[in-house]
């Protein structure tokens, strides 16, 4: 079966099953806490959660859908049999029309009809938070699957997208041991702190890889050999290597999407994407220029129109065709300087690489092929932890300075020697967000962040207030951080978009300056639906407020006007 009659057939049935028809909504969505589209269920989310009226709308609770999907996380295992960065997800979805029973017929009977053997279907075991799905495995069960394996919230929970969003349990059902269709039946939302609502109307939510269902159909080995992409790749020298022609393939597909939903090259968010696949394309076909591997991008490009335009109308070539030209030529300069400097290194290790990667867009693989035997010993881990420990960095804001007698851990508000005083500032840290909260209780809303210091001895404060607290102020503020740790909290963090953040209402240091991207920390009751502290901070904090000790404060001193200042320890 050919790809475009697998997605007619995927919208034909569920429209003779009362569902309309929703074209796919463009890889940039209407939603600032993602930078692109990564499922179908993205552009109904104001249909989960009541805002919007899908009747109005759509003239049903029920729709169906073709997705123009993207999915950040994958980039670097592209090349391999399954990854890719941006792929087509068939999906239908329900706002409170059917749940449960229904979906999962649906899907039963249209993979039957496509003459696909279910191997196995899994379900959520259930964990603290929310009960086992037995419904869902008592259905499986009438409709004759034997093989129904219970897996936890890692498997068969479907989180958020981006930072807030319906989330709720999953039934996921495998062909030949691959993952083929996940159902989403989303009970709760999923506040940007962590915390679960129930929704009013519950939802159905699927997502099928049409890459994947199409290896199936088409009995292939791996996405690559469909007819999704064999044309694409037929277009590349036989002689290139296969992970490299996977690679172009995959990228030359998604900078055409990328390009005609009016994505652009840049140094950040979705454009610093887009320009990544698309010098990764260039530094290719820059080096196999003078080998018998040599090839164009351009036609390469023009065939992923060629191949998807009579589904997706918006692809077209030349603006395809004139923004890639803009960008070959805007880097090669800078291919070139990365390259030379390559040449000139006495030895590539993964701090050398990883600069001529952050300075020159060089990749991984490139930098070990060029670099022969000066990279004998870079391997892909050490350039990887190269990687991490960059995006620590600017992440927290925070430098790792390591040896004998130095710090071990220096985040410029966090100092410790070792590893016991790493648990000791830890717990500290998490007690400093707690005193922050309380000093708010128990004085006001006035109170801010003035500045924060904490070592193995103790923890120090500076907040705006006018005057010394008295006595029984600050007993009430130990006794609300004490509650909350007897209460044994767990602490959640979350990343999101620096103004996402701020718009939460998380406390922020006003002097700092923080990255593009924070981590949001939060103390929550979960089984209460509170949240006591929230606030954009680059960690540590522990897991649970639970084995921190008993939190006093020891000494209050005033810091200039309007300043006060604490030191407190967990005892
Ligand atoms: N949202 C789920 C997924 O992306 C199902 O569509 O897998």
């Amino acid at each position: 079966m050919k790809s475009s009659d697998i997605r007619k057939k995927f919208l034909d049935f569920f429209k003779e099953r009362g569902h309309a028809i929703v074209p796919s909504s463009s890889l940039i969505p209407d939603d600032p806490s993602v930078l692109l589209t990564t499922a179908g269920m993205q552009q109904f989310k104001p249909y989960f959660t009541g805002k919007a009226n899908p009747k109005r709308d759509f003239g049903s609770l029920n729709v169906v859908s073709v997705q123009k999907s993207f999915r950040t996380s994958d980039i670097d295992e592209v090349g391999d049999e399954s990854h890719l960065t941006f792929f087509e997800m068939l999906g239908n979805f329900s706002f409170g029309g059917y749940y449960k029973e229904e979906v999962i017929k649906y899907a039963y009977e249209f993979l039957k009809e496509l003459d696909l053997h279910i191997q196995y279907v899994t379900i959520f075991r259930g964990d603290s938070r929310t009960p086992k799905d037995e419904e869902s495995k008592n259905i499986w069960k009438q409709l004759g699957i034997q093989d129904i394996r219970e897996r936890g919230r890692e498997d068969n929970f479907w989180g958020p997208t981006g930072n807030e969003g319906p989330c709720g349990p999953t039934t996921e059902i495998f062909i030949g041991d691959v993952e083929i269709w996940n159902i989403v039946f989303n009970e709760f939302f999923c506040e940007s702190d962590g915390i679960f609502k129930p929704l009013k109307t519950r939802g159905v939510d699927t997502g099928m890889g049409l890459e994947r269902l199409a290896v199936a159909l088409q009995e292939k080995k791996n996405v690559f050999e469909t007819d999704l992409f064999a044309p694409i790749a037929a277009l590349l020298p036989r002689g290139l290597n296969e992970r490299t022609k996977r690679i172009l393939a995959d990228h030359s597909r998604a900078i055409a999407f990328l390009l005609s939903d009016g994505v652009r090259p840049s140094n950040k968010e979705a454009g610093y994407i887009l320009r990544r696949l698309m010098r990764r394309v260039i530094v290719y076909q820059f080096l196999a220029e003078n080998t018998e591997n040599k090839f164009e991008s351009l036609p390469v490009l023009e065939r992923v129109v060629q191949d998807y335009s009579n589904f997706y109308l918006e692809l077209n070539a030349q603006s395809i065709k004139e923004e890639f030209n803009k960008e070959d030529e805007k880097f090669r300069a800078t291919l070139r300087r990365g390259i030379r400097e390559l040449e000139h290194a006495e030895f590539l290790d993964a701090a050398t690489a990883f600069h001529l990667y952050e300075s020159y867009g060089l990749p991984y693989e490139i930098i070990k092929d060029l670099g022969a035997e000066r990279a004998q010993l870079l391997t892909r881990e050490a350039f990887d932890g190269e990687f991490k420990k960059h995006q620590e960095k600017s992440r927290a804001g925070a430098a790792a300075k390591f040896g004998g007698h130095g710090l071990l851990l220096d985040t410029g508000e966090l100092k410790a020697r070792d590893a016991e005083e790493i648990k000791i500032v830890t717990r500290l840290h998490t007690a400093t967000h707690l005193m922050q909260a309380a000093l708010r209780a128990v004085l006001g809303p006035g109170v801010r962040q003035a500045g924060s210091d904490i070592t193995a001895e103790r923890a120090r404060f500076d907040f705006t207030f006018e005057r010394r607290l008295t006595n029984e102020e600050i007993k009430k503020v130990e006794d609300w951080v004490n509650d909350k740790i007897k209460r044994d909290m767990e602490v959640v963090c979350i990343e999101m978009p620096l103004k996402t953040a701020k718009k939460t209402g998380a406390l922020h240091f006003e002097k700092e300056k923080y990255p593009d991207t924070v981590k949001v920390y939060s103390v929550v009751d979960a089984k209460n639906n509170e949240i006591h502290s929230k606030e954009l901070c680059g960690g540590p904090h522990v897991e649970h407020t639970g084995d921190m000790g008993h939190f006093r404060i020891t000494k209050q001193e005033s810091v200039g006007a309007g300043v006060r200042r604490l030191r407190a320890v967990l005892e």
